[in-house]
């Protein structure tokens, strides 16, 4: 059983593999929170809390107890769980447990993404009421345990039981104490082309806060933040990790008080969000995950990476290879019409290409970034046989066919616009403050829901597409719906958030075998939430490999290869203007989803050649890199080289990627340690060179790289003598 209740000791244990999570219930009904770190013997549920937690007796001040679930008024300080206030204008709340039940596997939320499982034996779910007996709020903590991995995921459900209208000012899916303070934070820090730097810092007394009030998860932060022991590693050492499985504006917390004590939050962002709760409504936050981990920071990225390729992404793409495609973006821009696509398709085809990517620039009257979002129609002057006629010669080619979209978006300069002009998020008598030339749709208002839902069905279905790109290129100004009334506009961006699932689930669900990617200028929406209906994301516009060597391992600590795209673009890089070795850049490439997003035109024969030996390997490796234990082995934020490895269930096989910037003269060859091979297996390379598994992890796998920005991959598998 994954979930303990002992009654006497009033305490759950939440364990699965090798975790423990554990509550209690004190004599005064708060909920207590008494531990999260590797998993407890079983016999310790018998014994008295206060004892086996080392606490002295829970008699604490209310300030520094415990409290899995902290709320304000009545002697705590901190950053509220739940924050209310209520239709006097007090803003204290009292929660104290009613109930609890447990049932087998997970439920899912309501009209939010969350992981799932796939049988009830996969997890067990607890659920504890707990209520404020003044307002009437009623706060429902759901907490699920993975039996395979420990993993724990939570969400809060809000229920307005009382006879009074309140308002909702805080909300956190997950808020967690830990009794000490040596500790570093780690977060997901960028900006546009440059997403998800690692940062670590210590956490010290006072706030680290990161956050996104966009409207979107961002470029800047990720919905993640972890803390672990000043000695954790890749490999060694504690983590406690925690996700939001959200992809609007959100707050991740770790606040250490001044008895030294931490404790990590993570959920909405009270900057813009509130919300009114009349008596009966009801409010679900999203869901956090929380990932423990001993084996360092690689560890817990494989939680991360096996619960979100298997449970989180859904739908008919999740356990397939993915195509190699072809993206015309940086090949053409928006200059192009059918013979050109014609012809990068006929070329790309005969590499070995299997998906053609059509991008910006194929509707309404747009030959630039100023106009027609909105309008999602074929411009007949650059595709005079319409999208259909593109989609049937691209399908005679053997190809299949994917389009680029915006669909949250509106130009001044379109039909839609000049149509519904109160279509957009903005406040009467301000200016409409415009981001490339176009404004955001109000997607809180369900007849904008049902337009985006009619315009991109349409679209799919007409023209036989069998991709789409999703992409979303600005972030929320005067983030205000004129269809709420003034006390519930600042819910405008949680409603639009909302509505973006309600569209994404209708048209996911009814184009089941569409492959999906979610994009917004690059990675500025890599989130869990959007993967719950799209399989992969676009990394990051920067296209260039030695940049693309932090960004996909700054990625990898929480999502999985099969979620980023990774794409060989042209020389000069057009970001940064680099010129990286056909090689490299396919090398990088290979460790995400595999395209190419240049004019074929521009490669020389030799090149042409490289570019189809590069995708017949893609297709060999694909299974072993969306499936494989990804391992980060040396990190391009330290050195001037980069490892990772993908390494199959049984360990027979393993991937080994190796990457150099700079070169630097008179230097002893890189030692790469290879992690989570058979140590007494034989593994033998595709060329026939053999070595002894332990040596491999223990002594390390020499390899010699000469120039600048070059790189090798190597096969290895394991052999019977
Ligand atoms: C965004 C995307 C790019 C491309 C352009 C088109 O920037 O990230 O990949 O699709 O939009 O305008």
């Amino acid at each position: 059983m994954p979930i303990e209740c002992n009654v006497s000791a009033r305490t759950w244990t939440l364990s699965g593999e090798n975790v423990s999570y554990v509550l209690h219930r004190d004599e005064q009904d708060r909920l207590l929170h008494l531990y999260w770190g590797p998993r407890l013997p079983g016999n310790a549920l018998h014994w008295n809390p206060a004892d086996y937690f080392s606490f002295a007796s829970f008699d604490l001040p209310v300030a520094v107890l415990p409290h899995e679930l902290p709320v304000c008024g009545t002697g705590w300080y901190g950053t509220p769980t739940v924050g209310i206030r209520s239709e006097n204008g007090d803003e204290v709340v009292d929660l104290r447990v009613v109930s609890a039940e447990l049932r087998p596997g997970k439920p899912p939320l309501a009209d939010l993404p969350s992981v799932y499982t796939e049988s009830d034996e996969e997890a067990e779910t607890l659920s504890i009421l707990l209520q404020d007996k003044v307002t009437g709020l009623t706060v429902t903590a759901l907490y699920s345990v993975f039996e395979y991995s420990g993993i724990i995921t939570r969400s809060l459900f809000l229920r307005n039981d009382g006879n009074t209208t309140m308002t909702v000012t805080s909300l956190l899916s997950a808020s967690v104490p830990f009794w000490r303070s040596d500790l570093d934070a780690v977060h997901l820090n960028g900006a546009w082309a440059r997403e998800r730097s690692i940062v670590r810092m210590p956490v010290g007394p006072g706030d680290l806060r990161i956050s996104s009030a966009r409207g979107a998860s961002g470029h800047e932060e990720n919905p993640f933040l972890a803390l672990c022991e000043k000695k954790t590693d890749e490999n060694t050492g504690c983590v406690w990790g925690a996700s939001l499985v959200y992809s609007g504006s959100f707050q991740a917390l770790c606040h250490v008080d001044n008895f030294g004590h931490a404790r990590l939050s993570l959920g909405m962002n009270p900057e813009v969000f509130s919300w009114v709760l009349d008596p009966g409504e009801t409010l679900t936050s999203p869901e956090a995950v929380l990932v423990f981990s001993d084996s360092g920071f690689n560890g817990m990225s494989h939680k991360f990476h096996k619960l979100y390729r298997e449970r989180l992404v859904r739908g008919s793409w999740r356990d397939r290879p993915r195509p190699v495609l072809i993206n015309n973006w940086e090949g053409t821009y928006f200059d192009f019409d059918e013979d050109r696509l014609l012809s990068i398709a006929e070329k790309a085809a005969g590499i070995g290409v299997e998906l053609f990517v059509l991008d910006d620039g194929w509707f309404g009257k747009r030959n630039s970034d100023n106009c027609s979002l909105g309008d999602w129609e074929v411009n007949p002057e650059k595709l005079p046989g319409g999208l259909s006629g593109l989609s049937a010669r691209l399908h005679n080619m053997g190809l299949r066919f994917g389009l680029w979209f915006e669909p949250e978006m509106v130009s001044p300069d379109s039909k839609l616009y000049r149509a519904h002009p109160d279509w957009c998020l903005h406040v009467e008598g301000r200016p409409r403050t415009e981001a490339r030339q176009q404004l955001v749709l109000d997607l809180t208002r369900t007849e904008v829901q049902d337009y985006i839902i009619s315009a991109v069905s349409s679209v799919i279905s007409s023209s036989s597409l069998d991709y789409i790109k999703w992409d979303m290129n600005r972030n929320m100004t005067e983030a205000y719906s004129v269809s709420l009334p003034p006390e519930r506009r600042k819910e405008t961006q949680h409603r639009y958030m909302l509505g973006l699932y309600r569209i994404l689930e209708t048209v996911v669900s009814s184009f089941p075998d569409v492959l999906f990617e979610s994009c917004s200028g690059g990675g500025g929406r890599f989130d869990p939430g959007m993967l719950y209906y799209m399989p992969q994301t676009w990394t990051s516009d920067d296209t260039d490999a030695v940049e693309r060597l932090k960004v996909q391992y700054g990625t990898s600590f929480v999502y999985p290869a099969s979620a980023m795209g990774a794409h060989v673009s042209a020389i000069p890089n057009h970001q940064t203007g680099r010129k990286v070795s056909l090689n490299m850049r396919g090398d990088v490439a290979l460790s995400g989803n595999f395209g190419f997003e240049l004019d074929p035109a521009k490669l020389s024969e030799e090149e042409l050649d490289e570019a189809k030996r590069m995708i017949s390997r893609v297709k060999r490796l694909r299974n072993l890199t969306r499936e494989g234990t990804f391992w980060r082995l040396i990190s391009p934020f330290e050195t001037r080289h980069a490892a990772w490895s993908f390494v199959s269930e049984d360990r027979r096989e393993v991937l080994l990627c190796v990457y150099q910037t700079l070169s630097v003269p008179n230097t002893a060859p890189l030692r790469v340690p290879l992690m989570g091979l058979l140590p007494d297996a034989w593994y033998e390379t595709e060329d026939g060179r053999r070595f002894f598994g332990a040596a491999l992890m223990y002594q390390g796998i020499t390899m010699s790289l000469r120039g600048d920005f070059s790189s090798s991959v190597l096969l290895l598998k394991a052999r019977s003598l």
